[in-house]
């Protein structure tokens, strides 16, 4: 009987609701706990949902054990309407999950960055995920997955125009996308969702970074 303990923050968004309805309905995990900011609108007999104000995550204390913890948290610029908000929202709270986390115990670290996330970048949003990328490689997990999907697919509660567009352009010159362009395919969230999942399984060790491609191929049904 399996004693694994997950939890998920960001399980309210496109690739977070699909994940968190693997996590509940697979075998692997006793109990799936889900930080949010407002209900998730479902019970689960699994599940186990806080809500919580992440502007003041370094009091929280988790008064539990957690195995394996599973970031979908993010933003646009459009929602955080500055790029103060955005990095607290994609960085500093993710840090935080991953520190609190890491001090009950948690063994493996999996979240959703981007393609060509660099410290480095002279982009805001690369140079963003880039830098969590290095903070939490900083923190001892026996494992840490970092998923680099491109552009995200699937239905969403808001409107993103630039998004749909791109989306439009993707499905249409799909069949271009093929050999060493294949990482630049727009992917499902619940693509991702199962790799993330798989990835968890797996518990490779040390850090795996996921291209676009890898996780669509990982993510490949439950
Ligand atoms: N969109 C793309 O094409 C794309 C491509 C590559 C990587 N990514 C990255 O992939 C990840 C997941 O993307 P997604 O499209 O699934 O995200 P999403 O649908 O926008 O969901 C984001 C999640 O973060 C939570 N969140 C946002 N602001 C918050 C705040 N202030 N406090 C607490 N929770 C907050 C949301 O909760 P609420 O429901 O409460 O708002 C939601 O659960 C993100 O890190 C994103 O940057 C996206």
């Amino acid at each position: 009987m399996t004693e694994k303990m997950a939890l998920i923050v960001g399980a309210t968004g496109l690739v977070g609701k699909e994940l968190i309805t693997i996590l509940l309905n697979q075998k692997e995990y006793k109990k799936v706990t889900a930080l949010v900011r407002k209900p998730l609108g479902f019970t689960h007999p699994k599940l186990e949902e806080k809500i919580i104000d992440f502007d003041q995550l370094d009091e929280f204390v988790i008064p539990f054990r957690v195995d394996d913890v599973f970031s979908c948290l993010g933003t646009t610029i459009k929602k955080a309407k500055s790029q103060e908000t955005m990095y607290k929202i994609d960085v500093t709270y993710s840090l935080a999950i991953a520190k609190l986390t890491k001090k009950v115990g948690a063994k493996q670290f999996l979240f959703i960055s981007s393609p060509y996330a660099n410290s480095k970048s002279s982009v805001f949003y690369t140079r963003m995920k880039g830098k969590l990328e290095e903070e939490v490689r900083k923190i001892d997990f026996d494992s840490i997955s970092i998923f680099r999907p491109s552009l995200l697919l699937g239905k969403r509660q808001e409107f993103r125009l630039g998004e749909k567009m791109a989306e439009g352009v993707f499905s249409a010159l799909s069949f271009l996308f093929i050999g060493p362009v294949k990482k630049f395919k727009g992917i499902q969230g619940k693509t991702v969702a199962n790799a993330m999942f798989k990835a968890a399984q797996m518990n490779q060790g040390g850090v795996t970074i996921y291209s676009s491609d890898q996780i669509e191929e990982l993510g490949k049904g439950v």
